[in-house]
């Protein structure tokens, strides 16, 4: 499963990037909005953070194909053709979608809760479809079950298109797609350090210090004891 970081904040993404096994940046509109800079600033530089060949996924917020296919071409443009466009699955985002990808453009569909709509968007031509895990399970429905179900859906119709489950709240949730072999996760920066959180482990290594130290004098490690 890649692991792709859910975030605009770019002091994060540095972080993210320098301690966690990741490979990617996704954003959507609301994610750009929370960094409180202008769109092209803040994705420039997530760009130079994470380099010329990490998947960057960017949305695009127009409602009609048209303009959705303008968009894209301004995107790649600024931030590289490599650049995965997300587009949301809706009626005219087929449509965009359809036609990005006749143009070899690399589409993420995401706003995606249904197994059809992820079918769909598949068959349109998307690299990647992106079912909301959290916001599924907030609906009263089950959003692993939905990502399960569209991960084999894409297997048995030999399509593909990979899942990336997008919108996670907690280690739970990521941990059982992975487990199931799911291709991707966009995990939000929090979540993605609540993965290696764990009082038991720190206490563990706390233990093994103190040990050591009392056998070979404070401050002492393998390298100098
Ligand atoms: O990009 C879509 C997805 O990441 C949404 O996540 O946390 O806003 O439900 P969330």
């Amino acid at each position: 499963m890649k692991f792709i970081i859910d975030d605009a904040n770019v002091e994060a993404i540095k972080a993210l990037y320098e301690y966690f096994p990741v490979e990617g940046v996704t954003t959507n509109p609301s994610i750009l909005a929370k960094s409180g800079r202008q769109p092209y600033d803040v994705l420039k530089e997530i760009r130079g953070i994470i380099g010329q060949d990490a998947d960057l996924h960017v949305q695009v917020v127009s409602k009609k194909a048209e303009n959705m296919i303008t968009e894209a071409a301004k995107m790649r443009a600024e931030l590289g053709e490599n650049t995965f466009i997300k587009v949301p699955t809706t009626r005219e985002g087929l449509k965009a979608m359809k036609a990005l990808a006749a143009d070899g453009v690399k589409i993420t569909a995401t706003a995606i809760y249904t197994p059809m709509q992820a079918f769909l968007a598949a068959k349109a031509g998307a690299a990647y479809a992106a079912p909301y895990v959290n916001r599924i399970d907030n609906l009263g429905a089950d959003g692993i079950a939905t990502v399960k179900k569209i991960h084999d859906i894409f297997k048995n119709n030999g399509l593909k298109t990979e899942v990336l489950a997008a919108s996670f709240k907690n280690s739970q949730q990521v941990q059982e797609l992975c487990a199931y072999g799911i291709g991707a996760a966009t995990i939000a920066s929090d979540v993605m350090e609540g993965l290696i959180k764990n009082d038991s482990v720190v206490a563990a290594v706390e233990a093994f210090t103190k040990d050591f130290e009392g056998l070979c004098g404070e401050g002492k490690t393998m390298e100098n004891c």
